[in-house]
């Protein structure tokens, strides 16, 4: 017990300066470039799981927003997921409306039928669970802004985000984007028979590239929905992106932040570690909590 207390200790302060060296990186890939180097050596997504993350989400988390719900919650923090088996959480509403759903539509994912107890079964494929599914549809209903979907697999999460736009009134319109072209094209047709197809544009492309295209082009968003490639480099990289495209006010929200195949050493997944790694770790956003396997960020930033 002493030697791993002894071997930590030793960490701590080594981490921090890591976290300011990040920090001070505005490069993307000079950032993965130290990261790279120091996982060699040391494992740090776990212990800054323990140590540095716990301060950054504390369990009682205040959100103080003047346009959101005054919630204080009882959240999981990023170590608990860390190193509890958590596979789900609740939802709770972010913005400030009257009753528990915001309108049927809305309460339509609380209670249509489960695959497994957590994921919704919808005739449209997908893996989201209920709370993920209330979470994209209140975030988008309340938009200010375009939201940007990363993931389309067959529409699922586009099918909510349409749903979202088409009950709120509002003129946004949502991008989709998949580097998969035999998924896309499912995609639009699950969507062309559900929803007017006009508040929504599907491109074939990688994520990261299609966000620098639209930078150049000086696209905004309100929402962005990451739900594309779930590996650490994949997902650092698009995180990374999202201050330059959204409007100051808007939201990020991570699939898959809640999933214990981020701690999995034979796993792939890295979401968990990259979402800390970029926007937790960033002055300019604000941890809004977990709802279903999703966790949700605000770009504070003016
Ligand atoms: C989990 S699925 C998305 C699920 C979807 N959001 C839904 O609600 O059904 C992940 C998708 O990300 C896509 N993807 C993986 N890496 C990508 C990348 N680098 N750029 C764009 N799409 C990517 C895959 O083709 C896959 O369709």
């Amino acid at each position: 017990m002493n030697k791993i207390i002894k071997k930590i200790a030793f960490k701590i302060p080594y981490l921090k300066k890591l976290y300011q060296k990040i920090n001070k990186l505005s490069e993307y890939e000079d950032r993965i470039k130290l990261l790279e180097k120091e996982k060699t050596n040391y494992n740090i997504p776990y212990f800054r799981d323990a140590f540095t993350i716990e301060q950054q989400t504390p369990y009682k988390l205040k959100i103080n927003q003047p346009d959101l719900a005054d919630y204080e919650q009882n959240f999981y923090s990023a170590s608990q997921i860390a190193h509890y088996n958590i596979n789900t959480t609740p939802y709770i509403p972010t913005f400030k409306f009257n009753g528990e759903y915001i309108n049927n539509n809305h309460r339509y994912y609380s209670m249509c039928s489960k695959n497994g107890d957590v994921c919704i079964n919808t005739d449209i494929e997908g893996w989201l669970h209920a709370a993920d599914a209330l979470k994209i549809y209140e975030i988008t209903y309340f938009s200010r802004g375009d939201i940007l979907n990363l993931g389309t697999f067959k529409g699922l999460s586009a099918s909510v985000i349409v749903q979202a736009i088409k009950d709120s009134n509002n003129y946004y319109k949502c991008d989709s984007v998949d580097i998969n072209a035999k998924t896309t094209k499912i995609a639009k047709k699950n969507i062309k028979n559900k929803i007017e197809e006009d508040k929504i544009d599907f491109f074939v492309n990688d994520c990261s590239f299609f966000m620098d295209t639209m930078m150049i082009l000086n696209r905004k968003y309100y929402f962005i929905f990451i739900d594309a490639g779930h590996g650490y480099k994949n997902t650092f990289s698009v995180a990374v992106r999202c201050s330059k495209l959204l409007i100051p006010g808007g939201f990020v929200l991570f699939h898959d932040y809640v999933d214990q195949r981020n701690f999995d050493k034979k796993s792939y997944y890295g979401v968990f570690q990259a979402a800390n790694d970029s926007l937790l770790i960033d002055k300019n956003f604000i941890f809004c909590g977990v709802f279903g396997c999703s966790a949700l960020f605000r770009y504070v930033s003016d």
